[in-house]
């Protein structure tokens, strides 16, 4: 409702910093003439309104015009001492989601075709409130209205005060006699007005995942998307970062890091218009998805995510590691296992014996887990390559003919737990389950299938489809519920968008297939909330905000050879915390078992190698270096990160973890190539307290290979020199690596 008095400014709420997201100040301004809001009596002069939603350092604040009665983004960027001063703007700013067809001649926020084949919407303020689901935390709700159509979209905007993040999305509901089609319909629309804009996107493929790129926007259009289906990223990966007038880098600029929280088709679309100004549009990718509206019936789009750092990338990270572990991934906060996993050791190739051996390896190495990867199931065509089995769930009785329920007994009974590959979600055409229910299958009745990896995806859209993947994973636990540990693998794409349970809906398919896997999910997570699950999809293909809700961790890529992993963990360590990115100590690369441990150890360390292999030294050095993983892993999973030379300005890569009390850091140092004469100096480090005093202990030491060059390890330093001048790390060899364990 508007305010019909006629103060000039008058100022409802000044609150404290902390509560600013709570803000809201309302004022009346005498001196704007014009078109009344909807619902103004005629000749009075509707106030305008300020609706903040801020964090700790952010302020993102609205602004209702009072001329005509629309919601405007009047302000983002870093906090305002007196926000009260955005009302003497003579431009209420950049509609804060705009729609099509009344005026806007920019891409919109919103599109839709209402029952009579009017392509109009035109949206209105109308009220908002705020909640508070927890101290930290602001969901602030501003609902807006067409005056000639029963159209309402409710923007949500969630604030996390301490981490600095917003999260937004929006709710379209309509009371038109018949469904109405929806074409666009973003989580969010934020616009910026700067000289210049940078932005940096990710992109690669199967085992080159995370490539970097950074380029000026110019006028015009740049999208960044993908319309795999059953995931969001692998040729392009939902997240960004936006500098604002300059390039930004660790510690300097003016920066947005987005995601957005979806798992399949997304979409970011940055525009710049004829003054400059660009909008940055984002949500599901709207390629083949109108999507019919019933009357009544609420569509909610998923959540985008972002921070604004006014510090450069590092903090930017830091803050979206907070956010995640504290609220965006499922028991962010709590350990992980280690585990061993038989993929790369064994691929379809194992029986009991051979599994039995592994679980002793697991034991033997110090590790918490054995997870039994691809293989382990189906009899009339059993999974011995990936071209059968798919969708067969039941034991394959040659591999293992006592079942799963006997391995389980075996770990437990050697002190180790057991965990368990699936891809629920998946099909081989070669499979007792294609054979049953071809209707359950995507794919066109009158063409011939499309495969990747030989194999279909299963049509999630269809309520009964949903409820087979939800009983067999289901099955599984309560028929074995020593299972500790899960790997969620999905290697396909939809490859045939066709479902013949859509019938003349088959745009739907794109966003029903995700949100009923968020279903399946949500029913799995009510009856095991705390089951370790690690996501996975043929590689990196799945990493994304809207499933790390139930998971509590990923696998980054398949490419494990740990040269190229320094790169790939590099760039998901922008976006994701250490505690989620799963890197395993594997045969790939040819570097010596200490690099490839040190890399694997910067984030959620575990093993894929022949254990057996290993000569007594290796052995030693591993179980070592486990038992110190595990003494730090409190640090490097939780302690804020900062990197410290980048492998893509540099010949090496360095980065370290620093525990919160600032009374303990964990520093990683990789030398992946060096030049004739080249010189390393000295790095200096961050995040610790200057004035406390720090032991430097080199962890992880091995005579294998060449050794490190000169180092600080075994004396003191205050934090003060350590930032100020540094401290030398690792050395001028190639593929050389150094772990360092500070301590006050
Ligand atoms: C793809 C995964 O990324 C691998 O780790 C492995 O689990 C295979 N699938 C199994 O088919």
């Amino acid at each position: 409702m508007f305010f019909n008095f006629s103060v000039k400014y008058l100022t409802l709420f000044i609150m404290k910093k902390e509560f600013v997201s709570f803000l809201i100040i309302c004022i009346i301004s005498t001196s704007l003439m014009g078109q009344q809001p909807s619902g103004q009596p005629q000749g009075t002069q509707a106030p305008d309104i300020l609706i903040g939603a801020g964090t700790n350092n952010t302020d993102l604040i609205y602004r209702v015009n009072g001329r005509d009665g629309k919601l405007y983004q009047a302000y983002l960027g870093s906090k305002l001492n007196e926000t009260s001063a955005l009302l003497k703007a003579r431009d209420a700013g950049h509609q804060a989601y705009p729609v099509f067809g009344t005026g806007n001649l920019f891409e919109p926020a919103l599109r839709m075709t209402h029952n009579d084949g009017n392509t109009s919407l035109e949206l209105k303020y109308t009220s908002h409130n705020s909640e508070k689901p927890d101290p930290n935390v602001t969901l602030t709700n501003i609902v807006l209205k067409d005056p000639v159509y029963p159209v309402e979209v409710t923007l949500h905007i969630k604030t996390f005060a301490r981490e600095d993040v917003i999260e937004q999305w929006v709710e379209i509901v309509h009371r038109e006699a018949k469904p109405a089609t929806i074409f666009i319909y973003a989580s969010s629309m934020l616009h910026f007005d700067a000289e210049k804009y940078w932005l940096t996107q990710f992109h690669g493929d199967w085992a080159e995942e995370m490539k970097i790129q950074e380029s000026e926007l110019t006028s015009g259009i740049r999208i960044i998307d993908t319309k795999l289906g059953t995931r969001a990223h692998m040729y392009q990966t939902p997240v960004f970062f936006l500098a604002l007038n300059e390039k930004s880098d660790e510690n300097s600029g003016e920066v947005v890091a987005g995601t957005l929280g979806w798992s399949g088709n997304f979409q970011f679309l940055f525009e710049i218009d004829e003054k400059n100004s660009l909008r940055v549009r984002s949500g599901i990718n709207p390629y083949a998805s109108e999507y019919s509206l019933q009357p009544g019936k609420k569509f909610r789009t998923p959540s985008f995510i972002f921070t604004w750092s006014g510090q450069g990338k590092g903090t930017a990270s830091r803050n979206l590691h907070g956010w995640a572990r504290n609220y965006g991934l499922l028991d962010g906060t709590k350990p992980r296992f280690t585990l061993l996993n038989n993929w790369e050791t064994t691929y379809f190739d194992f029986n009991e014996q051979k599994l039995s051996g592994l679980i002793d390896d697991t034991k033997k190495m110090g590790l918490d887990v054995f997870l039994l990867d691809d293989g382990w199931f189906a009899n009339k065509y059993p999974r011995n390559n990936d071209r059968a089995g798919l969708g067969d769930w039941q034991e394959n009785k040659a591999k293992l003919p006592n079942g799963l329920g006997y391995l389980v007994k075996e770990a437990d009974s050697k002190g180790v737990k057991f965990g368990i590959w699936i891809e629920p979600e998946m099909v081989n055409p070669k499979s007792e389950l294609y054979e049953t229910h071809p209707e359950w299958v995507l794919r066109y009745p009158n063409r011939s299938e499309v495969y990747y990896r030989n194999q279909l995806t299963l049509d999630l859209s269809n309520p009964e489809v949903s409820e087979f993947v939800y009983n067999m994973v289901d099955g599984m636990l309560a028929k074995n519920p020593g299972i500790a540990f899960i790997k969620w693998d999905c290697n396909s794409m939809i490859m045939n968008p066709y479902s013949a349970y859509l019938k003349d809906k088959q745009s739907h398919l794109y966003i029903d297939y995700v949100n009923n896997l968020y279903n399946v999910l949500d029913r799995l997570r009510k009856k095991y909330p705390h089951l370790p699950i690690m996501l996975c999809s043929g590689g990196g293909g799945r990493v994304d905000y809207g499933a790390l809700r139930y998971f509590t961790e990923f696998w980054a890529s398949d490419n494990t050879d740990p040269l190229e992993r320094v790169y790939i963990q590099w760039s998901y360590s922008y976006f994701f915390p250490s505690v989620s990115v799963c890197n395993h100590i594997t045969s790939w690369g040819k570097q010596t078992l200490k690099f490839r441990t040190d890399v694997a150890m910067m984030g959620k360390m575990g093993y894929d190698i022949q254990v057996n292999e290993l000569t007594e030294k290796e052995l030693k050095f591993s179980q070592d270096a486990i038992a110190n993983y595990k003494r730090l892993s409190e640090v490097i999973w939780k302690g804020d990160l900062y990197r410290l030379v980048s492998p893509h300005e540099s010949n090496r890569a360095v980065l370290m973890y620093v525990n919160e009390s600032k009374s303990k850091a964990v520093l990683f140092a990789y030398t992946l190539n060096s030049r004739y004469g080249e010189v390393f100096n000295r790095v200096r480090l961050q995040g610790l307290d200057p004035a406390k005093t720090y032991k430097i202990e080199e962890i992880n030491v091995s005579t294998e290979g060449r050794r490190m060059g000169p180092s600080e390890s075994g004396r003191s330093y205050t934090g003060d020199y350590l930032m100020k001048i540094g401290m030398n790390v690792g050395s001028a060899t190639p593929l050389t690596s150094a772990v360092y364990e500070i301590s006050e």
